[in-house]
């Protein structure tokens, strides 16, 4: 079955992450306030509030990176440091961005989706690649 180009495969060859029960608990409540994330900048967007665009795409920023806990990132390989370090820097672009646009401006709010869309691309490549399952 395959979708935009997303072909379902009936194996699962992803790499495993060979998290403990605690520390998958931590890192998929960080990945469910990302996935938040996502649905208050979209809504944000949509509505013209660059309020609630600055503030959730902070929320899952460079704070977001800090916050993870040392067992987590020595268990990671690089290449998926290569992808997560770059998407929480994407959010405080995203960030940055939205503080500068006029929020009346339809033209500016496309731009701020278009990034979103953006960095999202990482959200695709991490999940194609890596589980904790
Ligand atoms: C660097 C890697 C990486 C990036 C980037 C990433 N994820 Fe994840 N995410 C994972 C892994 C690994 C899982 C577990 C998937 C599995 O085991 O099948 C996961 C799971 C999730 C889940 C399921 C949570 C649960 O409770 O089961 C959500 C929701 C999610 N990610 C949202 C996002 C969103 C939204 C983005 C982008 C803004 C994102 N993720 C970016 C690695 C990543």
């Amino acid at each position: 079955m395959s979708m935009l180009g997303i072909t379902k495969a009936s194996t699962d060859n992803r790499y495993h992450l060979g998290f403990n029960d605690a520390e998958k608990a931590e890192f998929l409540s960080e990945m469910r306030q990302m996935l938040t994330s996502i649905q208050q900048i979209t809504l944000g967007i949509g509505t013209g509030n660059k309020a609630m665009i600055i503030k959730a795409a902070r929320y899952s920023g460079n704070r977001m990176a800090r916050a993870t806990p040392q067992s987590v990132k020595d268990k990671t390989p690089v290449s998926f440091e290569q992808i997560g370090g770059p998407t929480h820097m994407l959010f405080e672009a995203l960030a940055i961005n939205a503080a500068e646009v006029d929020e009346n401006d339809a033209d500016e709010l496309k731009d701020l989706a278009e990034l979103t869309g953006e960095l999202m691309r990482n959200c695709l490549a991490c999940h194609a690649a890596f589980t904790v399952n």
